[in-house]
């Protein structure tokens, strides 16, 4: 611990003649903006003259995902008497047939339950391992080049599927118990079986990977008219083989997907395509059970996701440093406040470069991230007037990073119990390929793995030894499922797609409601920015004013105007009400109530 902060303080001197008037200079930072939030006062005002988005609204539980049937399937089993575990489950298993982009059970993610009668809080890990046989260097050529096809386009991208013990785990241990694991299933079943109407989403995406789904006869079938048209507005998309894995879990419960046929078609698929997956790495996945990051901000408890994702810690470490900065007075998205966020976000990233992996694997100074002393020296580090260049805080290679298709869904019941739940096949329909006679899509997440240190992943993110490959490892995710509590009463359920962006995402929904003092509705449609250290630039989304994008240009940022960032699906319980936010940024999600 000793040698990491003395390595950190290696970085402050490189970067103090930049910024010598910072430590000395927050006290100016005065304005005529809202007061935050502070503890034990319900945020936000719901009902306000100024709000120009209104969330949804019920009084018993809610379910709020990127897909209007799966959210009403969801709110259909709490009616049913399930909690929200059970909802979530069934929400996800529909998922994985209203929005096959990223609704899975070929891939993983990572769920947050929250249970109000004993006020406990867990993180259950299901994220994809790599199988037994990964060497080090799996990506590399023979002249230890990093090969991005290895990691994005082949088996061995694929990563032992997480998803189905992830749910079984939580359905057999945090349920109801009023429903089985087969009730939960069934509404998917009906879905793939009978077929959907393709609505806008799918359309949507499907001609943006229609060339790689052409490549196999198996996706083809399923998602294609003939050779490569893709499916449009208003065609019919049934999903039979799907509907019959869907029936062996529901069958045999987790030996009938990772065991016997199902697993069978998977690993022949995934082996057929350069991978290297056995029958006994699928019939050894473990899911985990892991202890949530926990942080403070403004008297608000922060509980999220702990590593393999990055999420949580970079999450607490970014609020403890804009803490002890007046953001609510300086003003929502006004050029300051943006500044100070921008330079929270990059000792974030750095940090999850040079130290984050798999926990099971490398040990992680958690604690010295999350820690308010650690805050505090990057607070002083932050210069008030001035961008500190990236390439100060430490040497990089830059790189573009795209997009990614995750889907998060939130999930409160009458009871006060909750799920986040982020999940994932990395890309838009993972890999592309479905494993014949499955009807389930193969994730590509092993390209969250550092392939070679300083090689940038689809994202643009790089890492070094902690997040490097190896057998049965965890690649570092940024999913960031959040919950937000306030004197101990549950108040904010959040999370987010977005690739490495996730983590910026749910950390401005949280800023949004905590001191911006926006409903749910607001603290989603509001224009987001985000900076991940490397590369080194701002990105904006259309709607921060001209006017703050020069001053921020300024100030030495390289400010980037790019494409709507996330999909963040919201529950806000104030007053004794639940309220809840679909994205706006992508079509087809629904915060469904009762
Ligand atoms: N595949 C994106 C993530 O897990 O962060």
């Amino acid at each position: 611990m000793k040698c990491y902060f003395a390595a950190r303080v290696a970085v402050a001197l490189l970067i103090l003649p930049a910024a010598t008037s910072l430590a000395l200079g927050q006290a100016p930072d005065r304005g005529a903006g809202r007061r935050a939030a502070t503890a034990g006062e319900p945020t936000p005002p719901i009902i306000s003259a100024r709000a120009r988005a209104l969330p949804a609204v019920a009084r018993h539980g809610m379910v709020v995902s990127q897909e209007a049937r799966a959210s009403r399937i969801g709110v259909d089993i709490l009616r049913k008497g399930g909690n929200a575990v059970d909802a979530a489950i069934a929400t996800g298993f529909a998922l994985a047939v209203t929005l096959p982009r990223a609704g899975n059970i070929g891939g993983g993610g990572f769920m947050l339950v929250h249970l109000a009668a004993n006020k406990k809080t867990i993180a259950i890990d299901y994220r994809e391992v790599a199988p037994a046989d990964t060497p080090r260097d799996v990506f590399l050529d023979e002249s230890g080049n990093f090969v991005p096809s290895r990691s994005q386009s082949s088996g061995l991208a694929v990563g032992v599927p997480g998803t189905v013990a992830g749910f079984e785990l939580a359905h057999r241990k945090y349920g109801s118990g009023k429903l089985s694991l087969a009730d939960l299933i069934a509404p998917a079943i009906r879905l793939a079986r009978e077929g959907i109407d393709v609505d806008e989403d799918i359309a949507d995406s499907l001609p943006m990977i229609a060339r790689r789904l052409a490549r196999y006869p198996s996706s083809r079938a399923i998602f294609l008219k003939g050779e490569a048209e893709p499916l449009a507005y208003g065609d019919r998309l049934v999903q039979e083989d799907l509907a019959r894995s869907l029936e062996r879990i529901s069958a045999t419960g987790l030996s009938g997907f990772y065991q016997g046929e199902t697993a069978e078609k998977f690993v022949a698929a995934v082996r057929a395509h350069g991978g290297r997956m056995t029958l006994e790495d699928m019939r050894t996945y473990q899911v985990r059970e892991r202890e949530p990051v926990r942080g403070l901000y403004r008297g608000r408890d922060i509980v999220s996701m702990p590593p393999p994702s990055a999420g949580g810690a970079l999450m607490v470490q970014m609020l403890n440093v804009l803490e002890g900065l007046p953001i609510a007075d300086l003003g929502h998205n006004s050029a300051a406040t943006i500044h100070r966020m921008a330079e929270a976000m990059k000792f974030g990233y750095a940090d999850r470069a040079e130290h984050m992996g798999d926990p099971d694997f490398v040990k992680m100074p958690i604690k010295a991230l999350t820690s308010r002393a650690y805050a505090d020296k990057l607070r002083g580090m932050i210069s008030l007037e001035q961008a500190t260049p990236s390439a100060q805080i430490r040497a990089l290679d830059l790189a573009p990073y795209e997009s990614d298709q995750t889907t998060h869904f939130s999930v409160v019941d009458s009871q006060g119990n909750a799920v986040a739940n982020t999940y994932t096949l990395n890309f838009s329909y993972g890999l592309g390929l479905v494993a014949d006679g499955t009807g389930i899509m193969l994730n590509n997440e092993l390209d969250d793995f550092a392939a070679k240190p300083g090689a940038p992943n689809a994202y643009g993110l790089t890492g070094g030894e902690a997040n490097a490959p190896g057998p049965g490892k965890r690649p570092l995710s940024s999913m960031s499922p959040t919950m937000v509590f306030n004197k101990g009463e549950l108040e904010i359920v959040t999370g987010s797609p977005g690739g490495s962006r996730i983590i910026t995402i749910v950390l401005q929904i949280i800023l949004n409601i905590i001191d911006h003092r926006m409903n749910a509705a607001e603290a989603t449609i509001a224009p987001r920015i985000h900076h991940q250290w490397a590369p080194d630039q701002l990105r904006v989304e259309d709607g921060i004013s001209p006017d703050t994008i020069k001053i921020l240009k300024q100030m030495g940022h390289e400010v980037r105007e790019q494409p709507t960032i996330g999909s963040t699906q919201t529950i806000h319980r104030s007053g004794g009400m639940i309220y809840g936010a679909a994205d706006t940024r992508q079509r087809g999600g629904a915060a469904v109530g009762y």
